[in-house]
């Protein structure tokens, strides 16, 4: 089975699997697994971060970084395709009780007058007890709906820019930050400085079987482990998978643009398919997103799975492919083929 989901599906490797199995390990809600320890320690550095927390999940460092920087009743600003307001089974609002402003970005990536116009004008006469309390700023860089898409530095510090004016809280979901670096050559503290907290996952194209750290000032990360335990992520021997995401982190960052040319090799494969719209200019990382109007994605997904290719579908006729280190040229010569079997090609 060539498994393109996503690239969550990344396997650990045989060198990442003798890591985790030599792994000096601690009790991590007593603060003492050396290997989460040290995770978190090289992932605060190469944020250019105070300290770093190592969690479970993606969305659970998301939710966590948005719930240090609010109360119940206080709203928070999402692109309105964002992964941490849409794809993360509601947990803004069940677990942090806030409401969402959504702005109109364009694969993910939207602009300083989206943020001034969500946030308003407030005016003297109008009483600041009744105003909708915007607390917050979220950024996803790379942006997975956005179909992997890329913050230009420059946007990043705009849009930060006009949200400190007005006295949000930033929170960047940097799930897959490490291929926007590697896209653009632009480093992760780089990246990571105009905001106070950041989010980075392991467990994607990095191939480490669990975790995600949320970065930030001492006083933030704090107030983090409280909300970590309080979520449930308190756990114990925690450096077990801590040495999986350790050596991902050194050994297989700088190889994430191999990822990004077999979603090249793939877009390229695909969109000379008949009945297939993919525009090649939004293919800038490790995901790939194409529709093919008028066919049904749910069938074509089936047909695929049929015959060894498993893509998911995103939309009626919309098709996502995700690419990650075990994935060889020949998986993509070979998708490209059974997708070009199937309904595409009658379409
Ligand atoms: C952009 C983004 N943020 C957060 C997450 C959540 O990560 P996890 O699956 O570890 O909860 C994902 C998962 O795919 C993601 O794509």
């Amino acid at each position: 089975m060539i498994d393109l989901r996503s690239d969550t599906c990344s396997r650990p490797t045989p060198a990442m699997r003798e890591a985790i199995a030599a792994a000096a390990v601690g009790d991590d809600v007593y603060g003492d697994d050396p290997t989460v320890r040290e995770l978190e320690a090289e992932t605060a550095r190469l944020l250019g971060k105070e300290d770093a927390v190592y969690m479970p999940t993606g969305t659970m460092t998301n939710q966590v970084g948005i719930r240090v920087h609010t109360e119940p009743g206080d709203a928070v600003l999402f692109d309105q395709a964002a992964h941490v307001y849409l794809l993360e089974g509601g947990a803004p609002a069940a677990l942090s009780g806030v409401l969402p402003r959504t702005l109109p970005g364009v694969r993910g990536v939207f602009t300083p007058a989206d943020v001034e116009a969500a946030v308003g004008r407030p005016h003297r006469s109008m009483p600041s007890t009744v105003v909708l309390p915007v607390r917050l700023l979220c950024v996803e860089n790379t942006h997975n709906i956005g179909g992997g898409s890329v913050w230009p530095v420059t946007a990043v510090r705009e849009v930060a820019e006009a949200a400190r004016k007005h006295g949000l809280a930033l929170h960047l979901d940097g799930a897959r930050l490490w291929h926007a670096c590697a896209a653009t050559g632009v480093g992760e503290a780089e990246y990571a400085e105009p905001f106070d907290t950041v989010s980075v996952c392991f467990s994607k194209a990095l191939g480490a079987p669990v975790g995600s750290c949320l970065a930030g000032p001492r006083r933030l990360t704090d107030r983090a482990r409280r909300f970590k335990q309080q979520f449930g992520g308190g756990f114990r021997q925690a450096g077990i998978i801590a040495a999986g995401a350790l050596y991902a982190l050194r050994h297989h960052r700088e190889r994430l643009s191999e990822t990004h040319a077999l979603a090249r090799r793939f877009a390229e494969g695909v969109e000379a398919l008949p009945g297939v719209e993919l525009d090649l200019d939004t293919v800038e990382t490790n995901i790939v997103r194409f529709r093919m109007p008028g066919v049904d994605a749910g069938e074509v997904v089936d047909r695929a799975y049929e015959r060894g290719v498993q893509v998911l579908p995103s939309g009626p006729d919309g098709i996502r492919a995700v690419f990650y280190l075990d994935i060889s040229p020949a998986d993509v010569d070979r998708a490209v083929a059974v997708l070009g079997d199937g309904p595409a090609a009658s379409a």
